[in-house]
């Protein structure tokens, strides 16, 4: 499928999307917003990709909403503008391909909720992060102010979001923003490391670690458990189960179907 602001690849079961509005730094309209909800139902559907990577061309991530398509928005269009971000950041979250963002620059407001929908986020050392959303009049619209205090702590959170100040990589992994920070040009090769790991793993499984963090933290602590157990049993149905054992007890490498 052609995208008009994307760059899309694949490759060795990974799934590459590029935002591609450098002009812009990757600011999200409505049509890219729409662009990445539908290259990840298209990854999704195809059975090769077991984990993807998202980055942007050029020196953002990306630099957020786009304010030129949102400064004379009625709130309606307001509404229906931010719940096309979320329908996108919950079909990322809820996908069962891990995304892994590789933030190589600026990723503000509508940029750093993406990342925090994502699985994995790597940062090169030169990126900005933050959610500046207070210094334009509004609060960010694609999450933040709930993915954000759930994944750094709410004092963290709330500092961010009320002083809109942007933090660097190594902000950005002290307070649990990011996985890791590396230096600007490993960060693919990182961000392609992780993601071939991922890739060799049974796929089943895969789908069922995102489902059970992410459906786990909705719930209270005994149901969560008691769905884990119920998925541990059913992995026991599995060719990959067997498989894996398998090949631990031979001594080998295990070759993972997805099945
Ligand atoms: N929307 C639209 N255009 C944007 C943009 C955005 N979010 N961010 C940058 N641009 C445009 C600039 O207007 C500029 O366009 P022109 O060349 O036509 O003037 C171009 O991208 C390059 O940007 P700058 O010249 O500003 O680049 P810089 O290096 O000097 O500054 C920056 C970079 C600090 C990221 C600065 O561009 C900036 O502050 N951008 C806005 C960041 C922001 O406020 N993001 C939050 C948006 S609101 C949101 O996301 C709401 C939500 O939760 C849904």
């Amino acid at each position: 499928m052609a995208y008009k602001n994307l760059i899309v690849d694949k490759k060795e079961g990974i799934g590459f999307i590029k935002i591609n509005r450098p002009k812009v730094l990757n600011a999200l309209n409505s049509e890219t917003i729409k662009e990445i909800t539908k290259v990840v139902c298209e990854l999704e559907n195809d059975k090769k990709i077991k984990v993807a990577i998202l980055t942007g061309e050029g020196k953002a991530f990306i630099a957020g909403a786009d304010i030129s398509s949102m400064a004379n928005m009625t709130p309606l269009e307001a509404k229906e503008f931010a719940k096309l971000g979320h329908i996108m950041l919950n079909k990322i979250e809820r996908s069962r391909i891990p995304f892994i963002a590789a933030v190589n620059g600026f990723a503000l407001g509508g940029g750093c909720e993406i990342l925090q929908a994502c699985d994995i986020a790597i940062a090169a050392k030169s990126a900005k992060l933050g959610q500046p959303e207070i210094n334009l009049g509004i609060h960010p619209g694609f999450g933040g102010t709930q993915r954000l205090p759930r994944l750094v702590g709410i004092m963290k959170a709330k500092e961010l979001l009320l002083t809109g100040r942007n933090i660097d990589g190594d902000e950005a992994f002290n307070i649990g923003l990011v996985n890791m920070v590396v230096e600007d040009d490993q960060l693919m090769e990182t961000a392609e490391d992780i993601a071939g790991k991922i890739a060799g793993k049974s796929s089943v499984q895969i789908q069922f670690i995102k489902e059970l963090v992410n459906t786990g933290l909705d719930i209270d602590l005994n149901s969560a458990n008691s769905l884990e157990i119920s998925y541990f049993s059913s992995g026991f149905s599995t060719y990959d189960q067997k498989e894996g054992m398998k090949a631990f007890l031979e001594k080998r490498k295990p070759i993972f179907k997805g099945k």
